[in-house]
């Protein structure tokens, strides 16, 4: 059976669903080259701000026992830096370029996002609501007035459709809140499921130590840690908010967590931790795999089983 895995929204035509998770191999140009020259079906920039950041001391990524522990602190060239890279960035190549900003302040986010949209590029803006590893200061997704305030400001400058990363939500109360407030803003047309479950703290029973540096070792998790997590969020979003797309990424590592995910309602998937660990490859590794089940389950594209998962 013929298996196509190609998805088609925004606009935008991807080959396959899978690209990297905002933050993975999109630093510099020759990582996001990298990713391009991949299977992915797209690719993100690492999350921008309006100067370049060092971001936070190392050690700052660890790997751990049911994924990985990281506090960054949002290490990037600067805007402009994936500004240029947009510019030059070959549109025509049937592989979708994501932008992520991710200003310190909403000053900066709207500075941002007006420099975007007046080089008029063929590129989807992702806003980050939720890196959780800035110390002091917390994450715009968990207040729900001050993401309201954001994207009302966003919209005033910015009438492209564009998205936003969430972070991770444990309550109904929370995602029907934050739904509500999301469904306020036609023009934001995706949302990102999930950023890293942040705040975490891994500790090395043999060092009897943290196992990263920033904050005392807290961090974001990621990989099989936050698996459940994501896809509870990309199926509550899924279901609350009106003619969205739902991004899925967390604790995608081969073809049966990229089935769950769009079982669960995802349109498309990132990579996080499994491409920090694996590498490129991981992306053909996944797609395989993921084309394997679909044959066995006799499924010949993404649509036979996107949003389909049963409840009891
Ligand atoms: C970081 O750079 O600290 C990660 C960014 C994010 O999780 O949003």
């Amino acid at each position: 059976m013929a298996i196509d895995l190609s998805v088609s929204w925004l606009g935008v035509n991807m080959e396959n669903p899978l690209y990297n998770a905002s933050g993975v191999m999109c630093r510099s140009r020759e990582e996001l080259d990298a990713v391009a020259a991949s299977a992915a079906g797209a690719l993100i920039t690492k999350s921008c701000t309006l100067s370049a950041r060092e971001g936070n001391p190392e050690p700052r990524y660890a790997t751990a026992p049911f994924g990985s522990i990281n506090s960054m602190g949002l290490p990037n060239a600067g805007y402009e830096y994936y500004l240029d890279y947009a510019k030059i960035y070959d549109h025509a190549s049937g592989k979708p370029l994501f932008v992520s900003i991710s200003g310190m302040t909403l000053e900066e986010n709207l500075t941002m996002l007006k420099a975007f949209r007046d080089a008029e590029l063929p590129c989807l803006v992702e806003l980050n609501l939720s890196c959780p590893n800035l110390p002091g200061k917390a994450q715009i997704g968990y207040d729900f007035a001050a993401s309201s305030h954001v994207l009302s400001e966003v919209v005033k400058v910015y009438d492209k459709p564009f998205g936003v990363k969430l972070p991770p939500y444990f309550d109904p109360v929370h995602f029907a809140e934050m739904a509500s407030v999301l469904n306020s803003f036609p023009s934001l047309k995706y949302v990102t499921c999930i950023n890293s479950v942040g705040n975490g703290l891994v500790i090395d029973i043999d060092q009897e130590s943290v196992v990263i540096k920033p904050k005392a070792g807290l961090g974001g998790l990621g990989g099989d840690y936050v698996l459940p997590t994501a896809l509870a969020n990309v199926r509550e979003f899924s279901r609350l908010l009106d003619d969205k797309h739902v991004i899925g990424c967390g604790g995608i590592k081969s073809g049966r967590e990229a089935f769950m995910h769009i079982l669960a309602g995802a349109t498309a998937i990132q990579v996080g931790t499994c491409l920090y660990e694996e590498g490129v490859d991981c992306f053909a590794r996944i797609l395989n795999e993921l084309a394997a089940i679909m044959e066995a389950k006799g499924y010949s594209k993404l649509a036979d089983f996107r949003g389909k998962l049963r409840t009891m």
